[in-house]
């Protein structure tokens, strides 16, 4: 029988996939002007077509995996993530290009959507936070790799190796999936209940898996098809709270430190290497935080974690935008390095791993793979909205005035997480729908 703790690694291999393929480009772009002519607007095109079709991605792969099971999905992903790595580093022209980018940005927004659900669908409850949180660690890892090979090909200008490796992880995932059981949530819904037991039995004691079969079989008697559930009136107002929930995580401005760091740094001063160095920096405290996170994210509150991220997040950009205003850009490099650290650590601790571990928390098993794809789709969209509007904004205002703005976006993700999001930590996927069924029955009585 399988190792439990490989099928979670497995499972989160397309956490390491979708940060390898966000990240890479920034060094790729660099080199592959000398080989394919680019102007600004296909540049643009070549880095957020991948941000493109991961909406569409996201907003397939749910419904298509409430249908097909999570495990025969995250296959299918892992072929579309090798032919689009294939595409994009044989690319002879600006159009191949944006090909391989738009078909690796649908298998970044399926896995995105597809692997916490099947991560928090595996987890017994008290361990879902970490072991969901695995998504998170493989992401920063998929990052921290990209830049560090983007470091390794600079001399050679090889920006086809740097894309091309990206099919290494593609290919185990590829084989490994075919070793990975299927969800035991899944399992249930479509071929009874011993065949979810079989599962449970390598994850599971033998007491977790009685009271979880028996709240499964509960609530799926309650429950109406997938469509029916994603158009109740009862489950509306909880997928509004994801997609805005999963839109704040990217539009605080997280992306536009991990992407434009760089640009940050030699703008304040900072010679291309120290930069590039200290991208590499803020990437390895990204892993290494969330590694921390992980060990605690089962023990503390996801509320708390989530309000405890934005304090620290909105006082380093406050922090950093008041130094700029008093001392000037040229004269606060250091500390610019400074805040994006901490920026980063507080993201990495809290906002970074605990969206991907709600999300599939807030909704219902019959609807989950359906509603987790809205929520990324969202999520996607605001990704999108950072990559393109951020360098604009810069050119327009001043960076000091940008980071008040995502200071202030700080400020409403805070006041949002008080208001309107549940807490999940400690209960069962099915003891957090019934919850929720309660609350809206009871507002619309
Ligand atoms: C976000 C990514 C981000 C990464 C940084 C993830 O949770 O969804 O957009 O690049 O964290 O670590």
């Amino acid at each position: 029988m399988i190792n439990k703790k490989l099928i979670y690694i497995l499972g989160a291999l397309g956490g390491l996939l979708y940060g390898y393929d966000l990240g890479v480009i920034s060094g790729a772009l660099l080199f592959i002007k000398n080989d394919i002519p680019l102007t600004s607007f296909t540049e643009g095109l070549v880095v957020s077509s991948l941000l493109f079709g991961a909406i569409f991605g996201s907003g397939f792969s749910g419904p298509l995996s409430d249908r097909l099971g999570r495990r025969k999905l995250i296959f299918i992903i892992s072929i579309i993530f090798t032919i689009g790595t294939l595409v994009a580093t044989f690319s002879q022209s600006v159009e191949m290009l944006v090909a391989g980018r738009l078909i690796l940005g649908f298998a970044v927004g399926g896995s995105s959507a597809i692997v916490p659900v099947y991560l928090s669908e595996m987890a017994p409850t008290h361990e879902r936070g970490s072991l969901s949180s695995l998504n998170q660690l493989m992401i920063t890892i998929g990052i921290l790799l990209s830049y560090l090979i983007n470091y390794a090909f600079t001399g050679i200008e090889g920006w086809r190796w740097m894309i091309g490796l990206g099919v290494i992880p593609s290919i185990i995932l590829m084989i490994g999936v075919t070793f990975m059981p299927e969800s035991p949530r899944w399992l249930l819904k479509y071929h009874g209940e011993e065949a979810a037991r079989r599962v449970m039995k390598i994850t599971r004691t033998k007491e977790e898996i009685e009271e979880e079969i028996h709240e499964m079989i509960e609530i799926d008697r309650l429950s109406e098809g997938t469509w029916k559930v994603l158009s109740s009136s009862w489950l509306r107002p909880i997928l509004i709270i994801g997609c805005i929930f999963a839109m704040f995580q990217q539009i605080i401005g997280t992306n536009a430190i991990i992407y434009y760091a760089p640009t940050i740094f030699t703008e304040a001063g900072l010679g291309n290497s120290t930069a590039i160095l200290s991208t590499v920096g803020i990437g390895s405290i990204n892993v290494i935080v969330t590694i921390v996170a992980i060990m605690i994210i089962d023990k503390v509150n996801r509320k708390k974690l989530l309000l405890i991220g934005n304090i620290g997040m909105v006082s380093s950009l406050i922090i950093m935008s008041a130094f700029i205003h008093m001392v000037g850009l040229a004269s606060s490099a250091w500390i610019i390095v400074g805040c994006l650290t901490t920026f980063i650590i507080f993201f990495a601790f809290t906002w970074g791993p605990v969206v991907w571990v709600m999300l599939p928390e807030l909704f219902p098993m019959r609807a989950r793979g359906a509603a987790t794809g809205i929520a990324t789709l969202c999520l996607s969209l605001g990704s999108l909205l950072v990559a393109q509007f951020f360098p604009m904004l810069t050119e327009v205002i001043s960076i000091k005035f940008v980071f008040l703005i995502f200071a202030a976006i700080g400020v409403m993700a805070m006041l949002f997480v008080i208001k309107y999001l549940p807490e999940t930590r400690g209960r069962s996927l099915e003891e957090i729908e019934v919850e929720l069924r309660k609350r809206t029955k009871t507002k619309n009585a």
